[in-house]
């Protein structure tokens, strides 16, 4: 394919921050005697704060009312706005910057596509404003991803048909979001969890131009 755009998903394909989402929800569920297994924590990984807090609390067995949900998402929130505030730029995942440089270099643009409201502040903590032509994150969307809103929204920004754009994801729901999009898809973790994608490697450290053309 003629790949003119990659629209990358944030946590857990750019930076590793699946683990301060692990910790601060696992507080969250200790306080309200729920057991959350890291096991449960693959379903939280691309769904929206909110929905995220709600698949907890089914696995709980447990129901609270909006006004209680607000607060409960709230409280996570700062727990985990706390870690990332101290992230520093060596938190890059391996490849990361690399193939985002050699992707600016070959002249295709970049976008970025994620689910968090806390996507400007991890970019801002890790030093990766700059290898962005686009910024599309969970303040800018109004349905979460498996659908394509984040990412249709990045082409759009970019300029480039759907056709002619590559997403990177490493959740399942990001995965059937590019492809409800009409994008092709790279699986960032096992081909067995991400089974739908185009192709799929460890890490971006795994990635290349000539990978990227050969779609
Ligand atoms: C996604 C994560 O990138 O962002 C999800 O994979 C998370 O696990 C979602 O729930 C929303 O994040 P935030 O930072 O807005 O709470
Ligand atoms: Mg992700």
């Amino acid at each position: 394919m003629n790949v003119k755009a990659c629209i990358f998903d944030l946590d857990g394909v750019i930076v590793d921050t699946a683990v301060y989402h692990f910790k601060s929800w696992k507080r969250l569920a200790d306080e309200l005697g729920i057991n959350f297994t890291l096991h449960d924590n693959e379903r939280l990984k691309g769904v929206s704060r909110m929905r995220s807090l709600e698949i907890v609390l089914e696995i709980g067995h447990q129901t609270k009312t909006e006004a209680e949900k607000q607060e409960l998402a709230t409280r996570k929130n700062e727990w985990y706005t706390e870690m990332i505030s101290k992230m520093k730029p060596d938190e890059v995942l391996p490849g990361a910057r690399e193939f985002l440089q050699q992707v600016k270099n070959a002249g295709i643009k970049t976008a970025l596509g994620s689910a968090s409201k806390n996507a400007g502040t991890i970019l801002e903590k890790t030093g990766l404003i700059p290898f962005f032509d686009a910024i599309v994150d969970g303040n800018h969307v109004a349905t979460a991803k498996p659908d394509p809103e984040v990412f249709l929204k990045g082409a759009e920004a970019l300029k480039i048909e759907p056709a002619n754009c590559v997403v990177f994801e490493d959740a399942i729901a990001g995965v059937e979001a590019a492809l409800a999009g009409g994008m092709k898809v790279i699986g960032i973790g096992s081909g067995e969890i991400l089974n739908k994608a185009d192709l799929v490697v460890s890490g971006l450290d795994k990635m290349n131009i000539d990978k990227l053309n050969s779609l």
